[in-house]
């Protein structure tokens, strides 16, 4: 058995990716663009701080995929165009000369935009609860979405494609399909937020579809050795305890659907209360473990897994391959470092937040 804190520091083999460890940074959305969804001097700062850091991998933030309806927030960054595609291009030729990986988040939020009035979902179902404070000037409800018509679904599905070459093109090692949180492709996945009856409404074959079939396409669309990995979550930004109804039953068909169509890794995600909160099932099963045993898929974890105890108790128990952190990364952004030479950890507080965020 290796020791503690090796297991967290041993090597993983990502594909064609020799990953020097098993730390990764989870996305998360800074909104420090001007505006414009260009990455700013600022963010590559931030970002090389995790690379650094001795963070093996560094999954973005979550990134709009077209000009349609896909931005969440207002200095979300982008990768629709020319001038965002430099952007990025500095960002990670910096990452990478610092020794990390680096993957792009895509993201359409769908009806949780916090930067459109006019917004498009699975059905026209009035989100829960409010917006997020900290994210833009817009706050309250968010307006009742449309429902989606086929044009429009295509027009997801192509922007995802698209972002995906071009982050081929610049450098980045793979992308993240986000399926996760509450957002688009959650809101098809998830019964109570899609009420549709043609082939992407219906039973959970049905809902997973839009997220398979990205996946699979933008496998067609990028060479063999790139990246594609998904993420996904139970919980949601504006529905914390929402649990998947049919437990490991829907795992098993998520799971599958999405190993058919192409992923390359699963990124289970548990936002707000911790790994055994958003990562198990009513009846105690951990849904990270069925993918892995399901598929033999990678799988990343995470939920509150900065302590070592915690980030060993995960990959001991067979809950992920990597472990992802968020807060826990903002208070240490030389976290893996840290665990190499035995230094106390940062507690996380909320001002992190204030770091790299519109400097
Ligand atoms: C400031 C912030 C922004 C986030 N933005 C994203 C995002 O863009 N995409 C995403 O999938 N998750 C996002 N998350 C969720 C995190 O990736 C992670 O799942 C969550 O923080 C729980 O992990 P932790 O306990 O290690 O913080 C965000 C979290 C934080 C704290």
């Amino acid at each position: 058995m290796l020791e503690t804190s090796n297991m967290i520091l041993s090597p993983f083999q990502l594909k064609h990716l020799c990953l020097k460890n098993r730390a990764v940074v989870a996305p998360m959305s800074r909104v420090s663009t001007k505006g414009n969804g260009v990455p700013t001097a600022s963010m590559i700062e931030y970002y090389k701080r995790f690379a650094e850091g001795e963070f093996s991998l560094i999954i973005t933030e979550g990134t709009y995929t077209d000009h349609s309806y896909s931005q969440a927030y207002p200095n979300q960054p982008g990768l629709i165009n020319d001038a965002q595609l430099d952007g990025w291009h500095h960002l990670v030729d910096k990452v990478k000369k610092s020794g990390s990986s680096i993957i792009l988040q895509l993201m359409h939020a769908g009806a949780l935009s916090q930067h459109l009035s006019d917004t498009r979902s699975a059905s026209d179902v009035q989100p829960l609860r409010a917006m997020l404070p900290g994210y833009s000037q817009k706050q309250g409800a968010f307006p009742k979405p449309h429902a989606m018509n086929l044009e429009e679904i295509k027009t997801v599905k192509l922007g995802f494609i698209e972002t995906a070459k071009r982050a081929e093109q610049i450098g980045f090692d793979g992308v993240e399909v986000h399926a996760a949180n509450g957002y688009l492709l959650d809101q098809f996945l998830t019964d109570y937020t899609n009420r549709r009856e043609d082939c992407y409404g219906g039973n959970l074959l049905n809902r997973v579809r839009l997220s398979s079939e990205i996946l699979q396409e933008i496998k067609w669309a990028v060479s063999s050795e790139f990246i594609v990995g998904i993420r996904l979550s139970q919980g949601k930004v504006n529905d914390f305890d929402y649990l998947w109804p049919g437990g490991v039953d829907d795992g098993a068909v998520i799971f599958k659907s999405l190993q058919q169509a192409g992923a390359d890794y699963i990124h289970f995600a548990s936002e707000g209360q911790g790994f055994d909160h958003g990562c198990l099932t009513r009846g105690g099963e951990s849904l990270p473990q069925l993918a892995s045993s399901l598929t033999q898929l990678p799988v990343i974890a995470n939920g509150g897994l900065e302590t070592v105890s915690e980030a060993t108790r995960i990959l001991k128990n067979g809950h992920g391959d990597l472990i992802s952190l968020g807060k826990g990364a903002l208070a240490n952004p030389d976290w893996p470092q840290k665990i190499i030479q035995g230094d106390t950890l940062k507690a996380f507080q909320p001002d992190y937040f204030a770091e790299g965020v519109a400097l």
